[in-house]
């Protein structure tokens, strides 16, 4: 088979969480170019209906599921609606998550810190055990979870620990996993960004307008990622390309983790 058809999703269909803004559009509206139908969930009907339009222009299916993923029964509730109105699902992206909060550690309430585990990790076990589990029997499919480099170094501008332990926990569940699901051509891997220019940095960066240059002083490439640049690696983990890849934490970042 020519190279580039290896890249190719027709026939496959995608669910990306938090596929309306940020990585999560990009990513999603990469698969659809590549051929695939997509489905996108945010907790935004605004968010929705202008991603749906956005997705549209790439030809394929669009249908968008409006969920919050901060909890449990959230997450799970958006799952059972995938798997009774889209089945069967190719592609999982577990893309949302975020840091959302600057607490140093001795000051941490533990109720912002089980929400920042609920949003980074326990709706991606769920989405994961639900959507991907059901891949199984089918004996192919693709998870991937939308880690952060923050899960192998500390942010020196910023608190809230649990959005590393999340993340470093994310590539650990990622890599077993991908151990257990392997004997059923159901692979997982793992994105770990550096910094992007979406609009939970735009936030910070609004409140603390010193920090993108701080940032970007850390960064061998001196800037920011384009939430485009992240687009190519999705296809490449969603796609036959990456038909022996499994287990894999692929560090994406400028050369930021060089220094
Ligand atoms: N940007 C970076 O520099 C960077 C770096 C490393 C890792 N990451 C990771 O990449 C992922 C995406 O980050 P991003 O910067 O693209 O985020 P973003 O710009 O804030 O976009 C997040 C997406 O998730 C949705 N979302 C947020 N909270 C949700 C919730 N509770 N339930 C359902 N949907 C929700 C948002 O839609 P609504 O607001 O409409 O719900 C939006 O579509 C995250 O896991 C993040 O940790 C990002």
């Amino acid at each position: 088979m020519p190279i580039l058809d290896l890249f190719r999703l027709n026939g496959r269909r995608a669910l990306v969480t938090g596929g309306t803004r940020g990585l999560g559009v990009e990513m999603a509206l990469a698969l659809a170019e590549a051929g695939a139908e997509v489905i996108v969930t945010s907790r935004d009907e605004e968010h929705l209906r202008a991603a749906k339009e956005a997705l549209a222009g790439a030809g394929r299916r669009v249908e968008t599921v409006q969920a919050d993923l901060e909890t449990p029964a959230g997450a799970t509730a958006m799952c059972e609606k995938v798997l009774s109105e889209f089945s069967p699902i190719d592609i999982l992206i577990n893309n949302v998550g975020g840091r959302r909060i600057n607490f140093p550690t001795e000051e941490m309430p533990l109720a912002e810190w089980q929400r920042i585990v609920d949003l980074n990790l326990t709706q991606a076990f769920l989405c994961t055990k639900m959507i991907g589990g059901a891949m199984l029997p089918r004996k192919h499919g693709r998870v991937i979870n939308i880690a952060s480099i923050s899960g192998f170094v500390a942010g020196a501008q910023m608190r809230g620990r649990s959005y590393e332990t999340c993340k470093a926990a994310l590539a650990m569940f990622t890599k077993a996993v991908a151990a257990d699901w392997a004997p059923h051509g159901v692979t997982v891997n793992a994105i770990a960004p550096g910094t992007f220019l979406t609009d939970a940095n735009r936030r910070w960066f609004k409140e603390r307008p010193e920090l993108k240059a701080q940032i970007e002083k850390t960064i061998p490439m001196g800037r920011l990622g384009d939430p485009r640049e992240i687009a190519g690696l999705a296809v490449y983990l969603a796609s036959d390309a990456s038909s022996y890849m499994t287990g894999s934490v692929i560090v994406i970042d400028g050369g930021r983790l060089l220094w």
